[in-house]
């Protein structure tokens, strides 16, 4: 089995930059890390399809003809300045499994296949999960394809450039069915560390919404309009972004985070004429996260009345908190046993490929510790002992869910 370890560290090559790992959909970098995997699988002999946003899929072959697949994986592209663990060890991983099913010689009924899932942080075009919400049937492969980045460059001309795009000698996938779904990744938070465990079973994705917010207001001369006339896009975007942290450490169980904001034009004596930020809101009840919204959206009202601006909201994306599979659950903390490790049950405050796979199949997922619970930042890591756990708990999941999923 080639080492799990290894091929991560090959990975993050790709895209290095001076702080971290850039790995944006469509972009070289990310299409360089999709033939990556792409050569292994081939070397290993495995059969490659790819879909039209480009999700990648190695199948090993299994034994009752025309069984479903049992799919296994995670996604290649990363946050700006990103770690090296974030989506790449789960496909790195899904592709050891396969490889030591081979080893063992192991039949399986269903084919099993490693996917890497394009797109799934929504960095680069406004949309997160995007690979597996078009596989799923959750988002229109056309509406998708019509996504547009910064530059305007649309999600379908990023593909169909030399540079980003698709596998030019990768066959067309036809079939979305699915047997199952299984994911493994970096905990990226504090818990598993916290209690002492290298292995946990995901019980629910946290629920989520993302927005868009655009603050207009009224550009002039820093030092000749007083305060009083000023119509201060940046300023009312702030007071929006007060309340709303407010808002979300008064709800509690609840995280708020203003991860981009836009200013224009950006010059130190000109007053903002618009701004634009984003809004992300979690929960794992859908009922905190909407306590929130609302709070945002009053912010919205209380700069328009008060402050010579206009603040509109775009929701882009959005779901209710996810259960993982009961039945999958149960096979993983089965399959796990023999290992000899304690193994508990974690909740996801990050988003993953596996909440949208959950819609039309069992899903399930399993976590490695991640040090300091950091993640997002290039200094995310997970100690080698616990990557290679994680593999060998991965092959045994896959053994165990593939015996009773139909
Ligand atoms: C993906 O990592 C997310 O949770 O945003
Ligand atoms: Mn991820
Ligand atoms: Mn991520």
């Amino acid at each position: 089995m080639s080492d799990v370890n290894e091929r991560l560290a090959e990975l993050a090559q790709i895209g290095r930059v001076e702080h971290g790992i850039d790995r944006a959909l469509a972009t070289p970098a990310e299409r360089a890390a999709r033939l990556r995997f792409a050569t292994w699988a081939r070397e290993r002999g495995y059969s490659l399809t790819q879909d039209r946003v480009g999700n990648l899929f190695a199948r090993r072959k299994g034994v009752r003809e025309g069984a479903r697949p049992l799919l296994v994986g995670s996604h290649l592209d990363t946050v700006k300045s990103g770690g090296a663990y974030d989506g790449a060890y789960g496909v790195v991983a899904a592709l050891c499994a396969l490889e030591a099913l081979d080893e063992r010689n192991a039949e399986t009924e269903h084919p099993i296949e490693a996917v890497a899932w394009v797109g799934e942080e929504g960095g680069r075009f406004p949309f997160a999960c995007v690979g597996s919400a078009v596989f799923t049937g959750a988002f229109d492969a056309e509406r998708a394809l019509a996504l547009t980045d910064s530059e305007g460059v649309t999600l379908a001309q990023a593909l169909a450039s030399s540079e980003g795009g698709l596998l030019g000698d990768v066959p067309q996938r036809e079939d979305s069915r699915v047997a199952a779904y299984l994911e493994i990744h970096i905990e990226q938070g504090p818990i598993l560390e916290r209690e002492g465990v290298s292995l946990g079973i995901v019980t629910a994705i946290n629920g989520q919404r993302r927005y868009r917010v655009v603050v207009n207001g009224t550009p002039g001369h820093a030092g000749t309009v007083p305060m009083a006339r000023r119509g201060d896009a940046l300023c009312a975007a702030a007071d929006m972004i007060h309340t709303v942290e407010r808002a979300a450490l008064s709800t509690g169980e609840c995280v708020v985070t203003f991860g981009t904001l836009v200013v224009e034009p950006n010059a130190p004596n000109v007053i903002p004429g618009r701004v634009a930020f984003s809004v992300d809101i979690r929960s794992p009840e859908d009922a905190r996260i909407e306590a929130v919204e609302v709070a945002l959206r009053d912010a919205a009202g209380d700069v328009n009345a008060r402050r010579r601006v206009a603040a509109a909201i775009e929701r882009l994306q959005g779901h209710a908190p996810i259960p993982m599979d009961p039945k999958l659950r149960n096979a993983i903390a089965r399959a796990i046993d023999p290992l000899g490790e304690r193994v508990i049950d974690v909740p996801s405050g990050a988003g993953h490929d596996a909440m949208l796979l959950a819609r039309i199949a069992p899903s399930a997922m399993i976590f490695v510790p991640s040090i300091g619970g950091r993640s997002h930042v290039p200094d995310e890591e997970t100690s080698p002992r616990d990557l290679g756990l994680g593999v060998a708990a991965l092959t045994a999941s896959i053994i165990e869910v593939e015996r009773f999923v139909v």
